[in-house]
């Protein structure tokens, strides 16, 4: 599996995502996901899965070293308290002594930036943590929060896909050592599918166009995506995207797309994001 390294992480560059995985599908989803050569699991206090999550990694009997675990950290819980409750929570949900990576889930403004990135940082020295980093983060927050770490932050997970830009968030990430993380890497399986570019490239390769995103992600340095699926016969078809390249002009037609700008996570409590 190929791996991205990222100040000291080294995160295979697919994971599963399990955003509305729920109950035993979500447990023998993450076990059959491991048993076809998975080693990336991305999970959040906020999926509410995480028991479920930790069952299927237990029953997948992998070693604990050779599967890499992130959770996240809802922002309602950034007050140094309330965030070092909710990752003891998190890893007694998951059964799991430490994760490989903790996140901020999104920024809150309500709650001073410092510290959150203190009580991040403690999390990583106390060892509920291997590896610490930020999601949802626009360049400036993302500047300041790198600047207010002790401990370098490893990932910067955000929205990204064919029709998003995210060039200035990868620019930041890469020239901080931080890997990009890519969720919604499909846009949601949409009509980005059958977009031209992304159906010739799939046609030419003999690959499925979920194929042709997910590498289109991976080809990009510094980059992982965590796909999600609920079918259990698309988990090796995702994972099957390191045996074939996609061409130069293949990888700038399809990155060609983000001219439609289309972002599918955004809330009222979203941050600006760079435009
Ligand atoms: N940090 C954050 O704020 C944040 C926000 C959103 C998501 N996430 C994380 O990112 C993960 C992925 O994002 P996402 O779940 O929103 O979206 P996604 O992975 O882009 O899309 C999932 C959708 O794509 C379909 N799909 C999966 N594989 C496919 C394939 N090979 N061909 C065609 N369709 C396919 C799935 O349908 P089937 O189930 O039918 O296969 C599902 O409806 C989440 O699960 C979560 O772990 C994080």
């Amino acid at each position: 599996m190929h791996t991205v390294d990222a100040n000291g992480a080294h995160i295979p560059a697919i994971g599963l995502g399990t955003w509305t995985l729920e109950g035993n599908h979500c447990a023998d989803l993450v076990q059959a996901a491991i048993e076809s050569g998975y080693r990336h699991i991305d999970t959040a206090a906020m999926y509410k899965n995480e028991d479920d999550v930790g069952r299927g990694i237990a029953r997948a009997g992998i070693a604990r070293d050779k599967i890499f675990v992130t959770t996240k950290v809802w922002p309602t819980d950034l007050a140094a308290a309330d965030f070092r409750r909710s990752a003891e929570q998190s890893l007694d949900r998951l059964g799991l002594e430490q994760v490989d990576l903790l996140l901020i889930h999104w920024p809150n403004p309500a709650i001073r930036l410092g510290e959150t990135i203190d009580a991040l940082n403690a999390a990583l020295e106390d060892g509920l943590a291997r590896n610490i980093g930020v999601s949802n983060f626009p360049t400036a927050l993302l500047a300041e929060a790198v600047s207010l770490s002790s401990h370098r932050l490893s990932v910067n997970q955000v929205e990204y896909h064919p029709k998003l830009d995210q060039s200035k968030v990868m620019a930041a990430c890469r020239s901080a050592g931080m890997a990009m993380v890519s969720y919604c890497p499909l846009g949601r399986g949409l009509d980005i599918l059958q977009e031209p570019a992304i159906a010739a490239a799939a046609k030419k390769h003999g690959r499925t166009p979920g194929q042709v995103i997910l590498r289109w992600h991976v080809q990009q340095p510094n980059v992982i995506a965590i796909p999600r699926t609920t079918r259990r016969e698309r988990l090796a078809e995702n994972l099957d995207v390191f045996s074939f390249d996609l061409t130069d002009a293949e990888m700038n037609a399809i990155s060609a797309l983000r001219a439609a700008n289309y972002r599918i996570c955004d809330f009222e409590f979203s941050p600006a994001w760079d435009v």
